[in-house]
């Protein structure tokens, strides 16, 4: 069984209570402060409660070019994704080393942490966006966020002061300690964790199933922070995955809690991130299909999987499941993928997602064997009521 440690070997927890957030809350109104968007509000708090175990804060330069450069921390820990504060001209102009700042919702001006500024460096986005993401593409959206920033980041360790309020689903959120103990509950040595930005179709459906023929369970953990606008909005796929659960899962082994991060789409390199994180979460395995974390072409089908071989397992402390490309095979009568179907492509239902988008738009159900009636029925209703669905 592999080691439940946390990455880095402990559960960050930089979570002010009491005394220590009054005191915190008070200092906040005297302090310069930095205007966060949504995104950054949820990088913070997965920070804080420890998803993003061993982060204490968001990366100093010293940490930022080792990640970007070689996917490690400073001290060689292994971390593919930069986590980082982007600050304006005129606000970098009021910070200083060694000073705290309040970190303020840009939106509803709620004071949800402070940093201790440690440092403050300006960035080359463009050499970021060829590491991170393989590409200098506007297109791409990962790098089209990454432009829309200012490259003048800030670095240092965080507290959180307020958590943010869930509009929706509150009781599917579970910070690491929490699903940590539940696992324990019921008894689960191995868990393996379940990255989504998609309704669960019949291919996730069957690369689930086939990991929990050698786990004790598996945990459901679609992504609900920021996605591009053309992905299923997250109460559709919330209700489509309660309905899934209850209609094709047995309740003691599944558990579904969501994760509220942004989708980076860095491909490879958030594969690592996806999989460090539910080890933080408490998973023992982390299923890598086909293109994970992937948009358009920018990345080969198995490229987030190969990207593993750049690590040891002792180094990375979860068991990635690597499935290929799977599909219905009409004269298999099942789902199947190249390594358990000897048929040609013909035989193979695979849709596109425009084309199921398509369809759905239409009223239309996909054929059963890509996406389950009870799904699709919740997609369709969902596509009625968001029009950039
Ligand atoms: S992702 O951006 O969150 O990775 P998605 O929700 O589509 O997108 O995928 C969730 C997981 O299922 C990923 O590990 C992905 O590689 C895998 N996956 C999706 N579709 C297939 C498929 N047809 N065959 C094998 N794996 C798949």
């Amino acid at each position: 069984m592999t080691s439940l440690s946390p990455h880095g070997g402990i559960l960050v927890n930089r979570i002010a209570e009491g005394d220590r957030r009054e005191k915190l809350l008070k200092a906040s109104r005297t302090m310069a402060s930095i205007k966060i968007n949504a995104w950054t509000v949820s990088d913070l708090d997965l920070i804080g409660v420890g998803a993003f175990s061993p982060l204490q804060g968001f990366l100093n330069e010293e940490d930022y070019l080792s990640v970007v450069s070689s996917m490690r921390l400073a001290d060689g820990t292994v971390w593919s994704i930069p986590v980082t504060l982007a600050v304006d001209e005129s606000t970098a102009s009021k910070l200083s080393l060694g000073q705290q700042a309040a970190l303020v919702g840009e939106e509803d001006g709620v004071v949800y942490g402070v940093i201790t500024v440690d440092s403050i460096y300006r960035v080359d986005q463009q050499e970021e966006a060829v590491k991170v993401f393989k590409t200098k593409d506007v297109e791409h959206p990962g790098v089209k966020k990454l432009y829309e920033r200012s490259s003048l980041y800030v670095g240092g360790p965080i507290e959180v002061v307020n958590r943010p309020k869930p509009e929706k689903f509150e009781e599917f959120y579970y910070d690491p300690i929490h699903t940590r103990g539940l696992f324990k509950e019921r008894g689960w040595n191995t868990v393996v964790g379940f990255q989504t930005r998609n309704p669960v179709h019949r291919a996730h459906e069957y690369i689930q199933k086939s990991a929990m023929e050698i786990v004790d369970g598996l945990f459901l953990n679609p992504l609900v922070g920021e996605t591009k606008s053309d992905d299923v909005p997250a109460d559709v796929r919330m209700k489509s995955y309660l309905t899934l659960l209850d209609h094709y899962y047995p309740e003691n082994r599944t558990f579904l809690g969501v994760f509220p991060a942004a989708m980076r789409y860095a491909g490879p390199r958030e594969a690592i991130f996806h999989a460090l994180v539910r080890k933080n979460y408490g998973c023992t395995h982390f299923i890598v299909g086909r293109d994970h974390a992937g948009v358009g072409d920018y990345y080969g089908t198995y490229e987030a999987q190969e990207i593993f071989r750049n690590f040891t397992p002792e180094e990375l402390g979860i068991t990635p499941l690597f499935f290929e490309h799977s599909f219905f095979c009409t004269k298999c009568g099942n789902m199947a993928s190249s390594k358990t179907c000897p048929h040609g492509r013909e035989s193979h239902l695979t849709l596109s997602g425009t084309k199921v988008r398509g369809l759905l738009r239409e009223g239309k159900c996909p054929p059963p064997e890509f996406t389950r009636p009870e799904v699709a029925q919740i997609l369709i209703e969902g596509m009625r009521q968001h029009i950039s669905v």
